[in-house]
């Protein structure tokens, strides 16, 4: 499983990029607004920076919800860097507009997925990555892994292309339980990530090893 970092911040994605394990970035028009970036030239500028920090995939979301400017906006986006896949809504003009991009061989994660048949429609339309929102599922009472399960064996059993990434990751035990669901890509915030290293067992044991270390 591929991992991301589901940030805007600079400092996190240098972090999450030290530590060795990170595949690219995800980012939404929420997390951008966040680190105060505004503008056109401005977030342009900021999605450069960031694939020059990470060798691997960027998504930059598109602001618009028309086929045409989801379009227009979209080619802007992609011709920053070539690392740059174009993040595009679950509606009616999103889907159209992730198959002119797929037509035209601009990479594209469709966004705010919240069901199965959402899915098989972003797989049909070529989308490189679609984004399952699994705390969001959670926060309303259903179980955001399951769907992730869905996915995989709708997707395998079809033998769709398109890399299932679990989105709106909240913990370190929604990362492993994506693994095991068989997700391809987990994006995640870098608390998450930092998360996984942590067990009272190891502090426990490397605090006893240190300890006698000092008698050798
Ligand atoms: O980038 C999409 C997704 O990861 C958002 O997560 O925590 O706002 O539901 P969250």
């Amino acid at each position: 499983m591929k991992f991301f970092i589901d940030t805007g911040n600079l400092s996190q994605i240098k972090e999450a990029h030290d530590l060795g394990i990170l595949d690219g970035v995800t980012t939404n028009p929420s997390l951008m607004a966040k680190e105060g970036i505004k503008g056109e030239a401005a977030i342009a500028n900021h999605y450069k920076t960031i694939c020059e920090l990470v060798d691997g995939d960027v998504s930059a979301e598109v602001l618009s919800t028309d086929f045409a400017t989801i379009v227009e906006e979209g080619k802007k986006l992609a011709a920053i860097h070539p690392n740059i896949v174009v993040k595009v809504p679950m509606i009616k003009d999103g889907v159209k507009a992730i198959k002119w991009f797929t037509d035209n061989g601009i990479r594209t994660n469709c966004t705010l997925v919240f069901s199965a048949g959402q899915a098989i429609l972003a797989a049909k339309a070529g989308a490189s990555y679609v984004s399952p929102f699994i705390g969001r599922i959670d926060d309303s009472g259903w179980d955001g892994m399951e769907l992730i399960a869905q996915i995989r064996h709708i997707y395998d059993i079809q033998n769709y292309r398109t890399e299932i990434l679990a989105a709106s990751i909240r913990s370190a035990l929604h990362i492993t339980k994506a693994a095991e669901a068989g997700a391809d890509v987990c994006t995640c915030p870098l608390d998450s990530i930092l998360g996984l290293l942590k067990h009272p067992l190891t502090d426990i044991g490397l605090a006893k090893f240190l300890e006698d270390a000092k008698k050798m």
